[in-house]
């Protein structure tokens, strides 16, 4: 097959990519980061995520069997926000669709709404349907928060466990998440890759902490447990964007705090992935926080 896949350089595309070679594939990529280091030697042709041309996106997935795409934008910054990044996955389906492309797996996240007043649950929604909608066959996989070497929010919060005082919780830190590991995504992925259902799965792994219990859980791993002390939730955002200042990063967003609290991380179906976020942090615990992770170095 031939099989292209959304930033292969980047991070779930890298590990989906990953196991696709490893079965024999075919696989290009779509990315705004041609030149990031390329882990695949050269096995992986990039063709431009330029959603200004829609014609070029439909000539670069010509001849191609399945799409796998893990577009998003995390946060609005300029002209790059959740109604645009919906716009933009509305032209990618269907510059596929017009190339002839026969499926689509596309990575969501846990409990999407149309109705929702966060703009990226709401934009999720909006982008299955338009996934749906597209006439291919398809699969969609709703993680929640992803782990892995790679990962930002929970390296970066042993990042602050290992060089501050406290840690400040929005809220009580009562509301839910079961993270899911990269590379069981990507595993689900493949799979979706060879089915010819079409199916929704939340992809979730088989912890499910409170946000307290899994701050605790990773200063126990990086030996840097630290007081957690509750803050009101604008207070904590406050304190989070102050130090955003000296990354010169985003750390949290309000939407982020809202999408948390309001326990939209955890799913009601079985876990269908199975590493634990406990065993990947005692297996990882030299290095997990040791730097930090920059999702606008990354991203902008
Ligand atoms: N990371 C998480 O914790 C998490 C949690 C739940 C759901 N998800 C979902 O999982 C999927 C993959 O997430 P990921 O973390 O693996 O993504 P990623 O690899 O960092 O990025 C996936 C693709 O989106 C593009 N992209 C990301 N940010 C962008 C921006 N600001 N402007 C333009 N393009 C941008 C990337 O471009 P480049 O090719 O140029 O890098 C790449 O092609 C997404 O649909 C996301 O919503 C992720």
């Amino acid at each position: 097959m031939k099989i292209a896949v959304t930033g292969a350089f980047s991070y779930s595309g890298k590990y989906i990519t990953s196991r696709l070679l490893a079965r024999g594939e075919e696989v290009i990529t779509l990315t705004n980061h041609p030149n990031r280091p390329d882990p695949f030697e050269g096995k992986v042709k990039a063709f431009p995520l330029n959603f200004n041309n829609e014609e070029e996106l439909e000539k670069n997935l010509s001849g191609i069997d399945v799409l796998v795409n893990t577009y998003w934008i995390r946060f609005d910054k300029g002209h790059n926000t959740q109604p645009r990044a919906v716009e933009n996955t509305k032209i990618l389906v269907r510059a596929a669709a017009k190339a002839g492309v026969k499926r689509i797996v596309h990575i969501s996240i846990t409990n999407p709404s149309a109705d929702s007043h966060l703009p990226y649950f709401w934009g999720k929604a909006a982008n299955e349907k338009a996934v749906i909608d597209s006439g291919m066959s398809y699969a969609i996989l709703r993680p929640t928060v992803l782990f892995g070497k790679e990962d930002i929010l929970i390296n970066n919060i042993a990042w602050l466990l290992r060089r501050l005082p406290l840690f400040g919780l929005p809220g009580d830190g009562s509301y839910k998440l079961s993270p899911v590991y990269v590379d069981d995504l990507a595993k689900l992925a493949v799979e979706a890759v060879y089915s010819k259902e079409n199916y929704i799965w939340d992809a979730v792994g088989p912890d499910e902490f409170t946000f307290k219990e899994m701050v605790e859980e990773i200063g126990q791993n990086t030996n840097s447990q630290k007081p957690l002390i509750s803050f009101p939730p604008r207070l904590a955002l406050l304190a989070a964007q102050f130090m955003s200042l000296f990354v010169n990063d985003v750390m949290l967003t309000p939407e982020e705090v809202d999408g948390l609290m309001a326990n939209l991380l955890v799913s009601k179906e079985a876990p269908r992935c199975k590493t634990s976020l406990k065993d990947w942090l005692r297996e990882n615990k030299s290095t997990v926080g040791k730097t930090y992770a920059s999702e606008l170095a990354r991203h902008f």
